[in-house]
């Protein structure tokens, strides 16, 4: 602190200014706070299994279970019962469906579209957000096709394409592409508008690092064991900011409705510029390697389960976020509904 800055201090303490005044009591507390968690700011992610009554726990996600889609169906509607507006959809395909080209993706028929379906047919009021991908799909766990090593991105944005025609058509409302190749947004945009999807939103995941963060989820998806390398020449660098942020901007040129920054916590910084520049909405993945921890610390005795569920969540609403994926939404939504 600078002798001036001291003295200035000073003045204000003796003018009367406590910082402490407004923190006396819940009630002082409760009549200033700047933002607010709800139920609406929750988006919750599902991962669906093939099969009937069947449900399968994911070791590396404590509390998180793969559901057949008729599970998949009644959990829907508990969220909906609970004011949750929206399901992130992902498949765990079969593991003979994998191949190198990943034709299943666009597959009518695939899990991802009947569990689409079948939501849509019982729950209609609940928003649907499809993943477009090839990592659930490959044998090679990447998110596009492969030639040798390299990953293809006009090829892959092709097949990205009718992989999305299929979920809109089956009743997606958003569709999410998460793979990060170029260009897609535009093309997935002209592809939808020319199918009479015009309403279909477009959430992009815009900046999307490359993170360990995402472990505990390619175990849920299958895809972990499979996946050879990395993805860094498709996934952000973690040193990159403006990259980023000159991500987010394309998206946005290309149509994107909304955008997404992933993983959540450790990037709060890109949400909050992202809100800043452009306010549209921001949305933020909280991923699966950051909910194991909060479960794994909290097995452990290391921390209180709840209040870092919420403070976590808190703390993505105070970045900036309009909303979050989170595999506590569930857990959230009956905490708040108290
Ligand atoms: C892949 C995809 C990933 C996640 C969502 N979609 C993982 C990856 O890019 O390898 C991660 C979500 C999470 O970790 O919870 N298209």
């Amino acid at each position: 602190m600078t002798q001036q800055n001291r003295e200035k201090a000073d003045l204000d303490f003796l003018a009367g200014k406590r910082m402490r005044r407004t923190r006396q009591a819940a009630w002082s507390r409760a009549m200033v706070q700047e933002t607010d968690l709800t139920v609406r700011d929750l988006i919750w992610p599902l991962f669906i299994l093939d099969g009937e009554n069947s449900r399968e726990s994911i070791a590396t996600m404590p509390g998180v279970e793969r559901l057949s889609i008729d599970l998949a169906v009644e959990a829907a509607k508990e969220a909906r019962d609970l004011g949750i507006p929206s399901l992130a959809l992902f498949p765990c395909t079969q593991n003979d469906r994998r191949t190198e080209d990943g034709r299943e993706s666009y597959n009518p028929d695939n899990l991802m579209c009947r569990a689409l379906r079948a939501i849509k047919a019982e729950v209609p009021d609940i928003g649907l957000i499809a993943d477009v991908a090839l990592d659930p799909y490959t044998s090679h766990g990447h998110d596009g096709l492969m030639d040798g090593e390299v990953i293809l991105n006009d090829e892959s944005v092709a097949v990205l394409i009718k992989q999305a025609l299929n979920q809109a058509k089956a009743g997606a409302d958003i569709i999410a592409p998460s793979d990060m190749m170029d260009g897609r947004i535009g093309a997935l945009r002209e592809a939808l508008d020319n199918e009479g999807y015009e309403n279909v939103i477009l959430l992009s995941y815009a900046a999307k690092f490359a993170s360990a963060f995402y472990g505990p989820f390619r175990d849920a998806v299958g895809s972990g064991a499979r996946l050879k390398g990395d993805k860094k020449t498709y996934q952000l660098e973690p040193f990159n900011r403006a990259e980023a942020l000159r991500e987010v901007e394309q998206d946005l040129l290309e149509a994107a409705d909304w955008v997404m920054v992933k993983p959540g916590m450790a990037y709060l910084d890109i949400v909050r510029e992202v809100k800043d520049q452009f306010d549209v909405p921001v949305f933020a993945y909280q991923v699966s390697g950051e909910y194991a921890q909060i479960e794994f610390a909290a097995a452990a005795g290391a921390l209180d389960r709840q209040a870092a569920m919420m403070e976590s969540l808190i703390a993505f609403k105070r970045a900036g976020c309009s909303g979050i994926l989170t595999y506590f939404a569930m857990d959230v939504a009956r905490l708040l509904q108290k």
